[in-house]
């Protein structure tokens, strides 16, 4: 019985038990995936007893990434550039630490947008927390020519300058809608237009036709941002994608088969998320 689970604290809106559950129960693997809530101060002891417990590893999740990075040994260079990890797994008795956030996002993007090149892009990404950090780090791995960085706190837009050099434009969030013209893929990763949070206030009306619009928030499916863009025929990416794409790394390295984001995949979990959903 091969074990593994999902930290956080809070921990109980997590959909990856879902999502494991459901390649366990497809590939017929012996193993469960569960949610266990790991207050910050208890961190330490779980990932030291993580092997002795059992699991083959686990996902990290809010608060925990950046404090779990520095209590497992990074198992990557890209991993070590972050300062975060939401993977962690067990070998040859070793606590490794990776973070999966980034290809889950351009795994999500290459497939919901297929036509966008990514390689020399201009790109806006709204917000410059943890999953931002991630993202701009993807972008830049894979090509993109410019990253403007527009956050509320603009000390953190200029971090991530610092952090990943030039190509990253840090830009007043008051600022976020004059750029839109010379744009051809916007991000959101601010928490606005979450269920329960404010709207983001954006207007779309000098982006570009051909400007593809993601939002990585996926409570609601479809946020605002993104109804705002597909009516003005955009092309758009929503967060639910990344959630999926994200996941595949762990269970391979959990349970020893690479899964696929499958349609029936997708539709469980938007199910879950919206019980009216239908493809
Ligand atoms: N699809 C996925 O797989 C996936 C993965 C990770 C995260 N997410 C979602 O992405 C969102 C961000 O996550 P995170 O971990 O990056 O969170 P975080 O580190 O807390 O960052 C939150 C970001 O939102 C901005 N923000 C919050 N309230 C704002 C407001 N009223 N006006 C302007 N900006 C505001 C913050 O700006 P300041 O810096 O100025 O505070 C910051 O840039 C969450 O909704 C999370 O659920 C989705």
């Amino acid at each position: 019985m091969i074990k593994s689970c999902v930290i956080g604290w809070p921990i109980s809106h997590s959909r990856s038990p879902l999502i494991h559950g459901y390649w366990l129960k497809k590939f017929g693997i012996e193993g469960s995936y569960e949610r266990i809530p790991v207050e910050p101060e208890k961190l330490p002891a779980f990932l030291h007893s993580l092997a002795d417990n059992g699991f083959a590893g686990c996902n990290v999740t809010l608060p925990h990434k950046e404090q779990a990075f520095r209590l497992v040994t990074p198992a990557d260079e890209p991993t070590e550039r972050l300062g975060a990890v939401n993977t962690v797994f067990v070998k040859d008795g070793k606590v490794l630490g990776t973070n999966t956030d980034g290809e889950g996002f351009i795994n999500s993007l290459r497939a919901g947008a297929p036509a966008l090149g990514i390689r020399n892009s201009r790109v806006i990404v709204l917000g410059a927390g943890g999953a931002a950090v991630a993202i701009t780090n993807a972008l830049l791995l894979n090509g993109a020519g410019e990253v403007v960085v527009a956050n509320r706190s603009i000390d953190k837009a200029e971090n991530l300058r610092k952090r990943f050099g030039n190509r990253v434009k840090p830009l007043e969030w008051t600022k976020r809608n004059d750029q839109l013209s010379e744009c051809e893929l916007l991000v959101n990763t601010t928490s606005l237009g979450m269920k329960g949070q404010e709207d983001l206030q954006i207007d779309l009306t000098m982006l570009a036709p051909k400007a593809v619009v993601t939002d990585i928030v996926y409570v609601p499916l479809r946020t605002k941002l993104l109804a705002a863009a597909a009516a003005r025929g955009n092309p758009v990416v929503e967060g639910l994608g990344m959630l999926l794409h994200q996941a595949v790394r762990g269970f391979e390295l959990w349970f020893g088969v690479r899964p696929a984001v499958t349609i029936e995949l997708h539709d469980l979990i938007a199910r879950d998320i919206d019980p009216g959903y239908k493809t």
